[in-house]
């Protein structure tokens, strides 16, 4: 094992050991922790790909700089350790159909890493992905669902969220988000850039869909004004 993959693994092994402690409070936590313990994560399993850089480096360094709570601050350092070693990429055309508008700011800056899952930097999994998702500042991701039911574990210390209705809630550090499959979520992004743990437990190669809300220009506006 090279100092590489002890970087990734370790990563990888702080979000583990942060969901374990969390198991039961959320249905998602435990399917998902169920799942990873039949997975063999024997550093012999693990891939040695080549890193891949971001245009948006400047925002990644300050989305984990923004991770402040003391009950995340192991997974920040091995973030902030492994940052390099990971493979960026942004999502547009893996996760949704060229036609999609996804809007201006979501196309502009958003990142995710695989640490496992098809491709990823860690274990190779087909139907399984775990990783890291960043948006960047003032980012409206318009409301869309997924076959896959998916966790987010919000590292940032502020984000906001809806479910299917125009009521939107602010999240705070350290909660789990669990999203049914088909379930419509969308997120807004404030000033300091958004940062997350993703998982998607199944079903992850079917493709994302948008779900029309007749509000998305006029919170897009309000984010660009800095008015939310
Ligand atoms: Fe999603």
């Amino acid at each position: 094992m090279n100092d590489k993959q002890h970087r990734i693994g370790a990563l990888l092994h702080s979000i583990l050991r942060y969901l374990e402690r969390r198991r039961g409070e959320v249905q998602g936590v435990d399917l998902i922790l169920d799942k990873l313990a039949v997975m063999d994560l024997r550093p012999e399993q693990m891939g040695d790909v080549l890193p891949q850089a971001t245009r948006h480096d400047e925002v990644l360094i300050k989305a984990i700089a923004g991770i402040k709570a003391p009950e995340l601050s192991h997974i920040a350092s091995c973030l902030q350790a492994a940052k390099d070693d990971l493979v960026w990429r942004e999502d547009n055309a893996q996760f949704y159909p060229p036609s999609v508008d996804l809007g201006e700011g979501y196309t502009k800056c958003n990142l995710h890493t695989m640490l496992i899952g098809p491709d990823a930097c860690g274990y190779t999994h087909e139907d399984f992905s775990l990783g890291i998702f960043m948006l960047g500042p003032r980012t409206l991701y318009r409301d869309h669902n997924h076959d896959a039911p998916e966790l987010y574990l919000n590292l940032s210390e502020k984000s906001g969220w809806r479910f299917g209705t125009h009521r939107w809630q602010d999240y705070h550090a350290g909660s789990l988000i669990w999203n049914r499959s088909g379930a419509p979520h969308a997120t807004r992004v404030y000033d300091c850039p958004f940062i997350s743990v993703f998982v998607w437990l199944e079903n992850i190669k079917a493709r994302c869909n948008l779900i029309n809300f007749d509000d998305w220009a006029e919170i897009e506006r309000h984010l660009a004004r800095h008015e939310q």
